[in-house]
């Protein structure tokens, strides 16, 4: 019998295979009612009743501080999809060559599954926040630990993601290296076929989830965001050409107010993306506030601003079927972690997302709100 949680999409076709290998003759009588989910909150049910996939990025640990429960009840109320930010990287599962570490992804399933939450699983293959035994294997090793990681990792979880980011950040031109790729384990040991590779052997695994390919900083009007759409755009038409199975692209728009816009390029950038046929997934969106005002409002204001202008453009492409943010609260986000780490008695802690410290609502949830009702169904 397959090992791992028991799928917590209760689909007729789980429920069969289920009943057939004698492995959920439970669920067959009385499938497990998941727990109800408040949807007043709107922003899940806004997002639903328009066919849009709407998430955040959940991490588990978050669950064991004080505010815990609170954290727990912001997903629920606000989104339709967790995205893992940790426990589904590599320097999680594989802390050492001799060790599979599951307990955090299992609790992140778990937590999908109680709340009835898509999930994404982030992410498979990453040239980057690699335990260090891994940057010491040699090509075979490399090979071997890419087929063995996928396989093991798509059939305990088959029932359980939505959608995989089979690779993370491909691109980095500051490698300097052919089609700008970033250099890392994978890419040594294997050439640009890596990710050829790992999305086959994804396939392979599990033929109905969604394969994503995740990328960062395309969207900002300057040499650097020209140079990122530009490989990858250039990377996908290499893998189209060879029919590599991959569903949707993940753009990850972590926004910067240090940096500058043009909505109409990024949206010549989005429909070449449709072009191509796949998918968009909007994976890991927040502000960055480094550059705005002091003040709370005024800040809290820009940054609603940065995300209606934002979503109003991606939203207004068919081809744009999910968006999730990295987190949902301002003191849960990356960006207010590496500021304690850098600045730990500044005043001014980083105000990127849609809920305050008190999971209350900002400005940006309310901007959010009425993108989402703006915007056309899909
Ligand atoms: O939990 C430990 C804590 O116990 C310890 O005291 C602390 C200091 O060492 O580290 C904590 O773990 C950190 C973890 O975040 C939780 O905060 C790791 O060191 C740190 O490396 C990890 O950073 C994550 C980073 O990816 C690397 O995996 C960020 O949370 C996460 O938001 C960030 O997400 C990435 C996406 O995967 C890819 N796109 C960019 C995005 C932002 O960098």
């Amino acid at each position: 019998m397959r090992r791992g949680p028991v799928p917590h999409r209760l689909t007729r076709r789980t429920l069969l295979i289920g009943a057939a290998s004698g492995g959920f003759t439970g669920l067959i009588a009385a499938p497990r009612m998941l727990e109800a989910r408040d949807d007043g909150a709107t922003l899940a049910s806004l997002a639903s009743a328009k066919g849009l996939v709407l998430g955040a990025a959940f991490a588990e640990h978050e669950l064991d501080k004080p505010y815990g429960p609170a954290y727990a009840q912001a997903y629920v109320r606000n989104v339709n999809s967790i995205t893992s930010e940790l426990a589904f990287k590599m320097s999680a599962l594989r802390p050492n060559a001799n060790a599979l570490n599951f307990e955090p992804a299992d609790r992140t399933v778990a937590f999908a599954r109680k709340h009835a939450l898509k999930l994404r699983a982030h992410t498979l293959i990453w040239n980057d926040d690699l335990p260090a035994w891994i940057w010491q294997l040699g090509p075979g090793e490399i090979e071997q630990l890419l087929d063995t990681h996928i396989m093991t990792m798509m059939e305990r979880y088959r029932a359980d993601v939505w959608a995989w980011d089979v690779v993370n950040e491909p691109i980095a031109p500051w490698d300097k290296l052919p089609g700008n790729l970033r250099k890392g384990p994978f890419l040594s040991g294997l050439g640009e076929g890596y990710i050829a590779r790992a999305f086959r052997q994804a396939r392979r695994h599990d033929p109905n989830t969604l394969l994503v390919l995740n990328e960062a900083q395309t969207e900002t009007a300057d040499d650097n965001g020209r140079v990122f759409r530009d490989s990858l755009l250039a990377l996908l038409r290499r893998l189209k050409a060879e029919a590599v199975p991959i569903d949707a692209i993940g753009l990850q728009a972590h926004l910067r107010s240090d940096r500058r816009y043009d909505y109409g390029l990024f949206s010549g950038f989005l429909d070449e993306i449709a072009a191509l046929g796949y998918a968009i997934h909007i994976t890991e969106l927040d502000v960055n506030d480094v550059a705005l005002p002091a003040a709370i409002d005024k800040r809290d204001t820009a940054v609603a601003e940065y995300y209606s202008k934002f979503l109003t453009t991606v939203l207004a492409h068919k081809a744009v079927t999910a968006v999730t943010f990295w987190e949902l609260a301002d003191h849960t986000s990356w960006l207010y972690y590496e500021h304690l780490g850098k600045v730990a008695q500044s005043h001014r802690r980083p105000r990127p997302l849609l809920l305050d410290q008190s999971f209350e609502k900002k400005p940006a949830w309310s901007a959010v709100a009425k993108a989402l009702t703006a915007m056309t169904p899909r």
